[in-house]
């Protein structure tokens, strides 16, 4: 898929579901509530590629205590809106997270299966503490069993883009999070 023209870009989104104003006040939130939970501990923030890149960004803006950041890569989808079922880590962290609290921080958890096994291989790991910390989460769409510590918003089984998400490498770029129009992909 190559966007030519604005209109093929703009004709997908059906309709903004979060909106700025709301992921902000609710980033906001959660980063005051990780400086309070992990005052005086080794924080590591851990950020799937690519999704979670502007989520990690404006979360990392509100929390007030020392802490680091590393990244991960996790394919699960492809130009697709649905699961592929298979996941492969394509980057891994470059610290060795024994000595860390770490809070993974995701941009959807829709069947659970990404998280589920980037978690088990963390733990595997030995860190001093491991949490998940969810901008989305759409809890109709598990196949496995798998519950976030922290979700922002939880919404209905939309294929959703902006801030962060795609469809086929697009949409990233938008300031919200809008439900994705496939109707007229048919
Ligand atoms: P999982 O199905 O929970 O393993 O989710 C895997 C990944 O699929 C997420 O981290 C997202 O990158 C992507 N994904 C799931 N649902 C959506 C969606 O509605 N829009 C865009 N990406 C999604
Ligand atoms: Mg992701």
């Amino acid at each position: 898929m190559t966007i030519t023209d604005k209109s093929q870009f703009t004709g997908k989104i059906k309709r903004v579901i979060i909106t700025e104003e709301e992921i902000c006040t609710a980033v906001k939130r959660a980063g005051e509530m990780l400086s309070r939970e992990y005052e005086d501990k080794p924080l590591l923030l851990v950020s799937i590629l690519k999704g979670a890149f502007i989520f990690l960004s404006d979360l990392t803006k509100e929390i007030s205590i020392p802490c680091e950041v590393g990244f991960m890569a996790a394919k699960s989808y492809f130009a697709d809106t649905a699961s592929s079922g298979s996941v492969t880590i394509t980057y891994d962290l470059a610290q060795d997270i024994s000595n860390y609290h770490v809070v993974i921080v995701e941009d959807i958890i829709d069947t659970g299966r990404t998280l589920s096994e980037v978690v088990k291989m963390l733990e595997s790991r030995g860190p001093l503490s491991l949490k998940v910390m969810t901008l989305l989460d759409k809890p109709d769409r598990r196949v496995v069993d798998f519950k976030a510590d922290w979700s922002l918003f939880t919404i209905p089984d939309y294929f959703v883009i902006g801030y962060g998400l795609d469809f086929g490498e697009y949409y990233r770029n938008l300031p919200y999070i809008a439900e994705y129009d496939s109707q007229t992909d048919r």
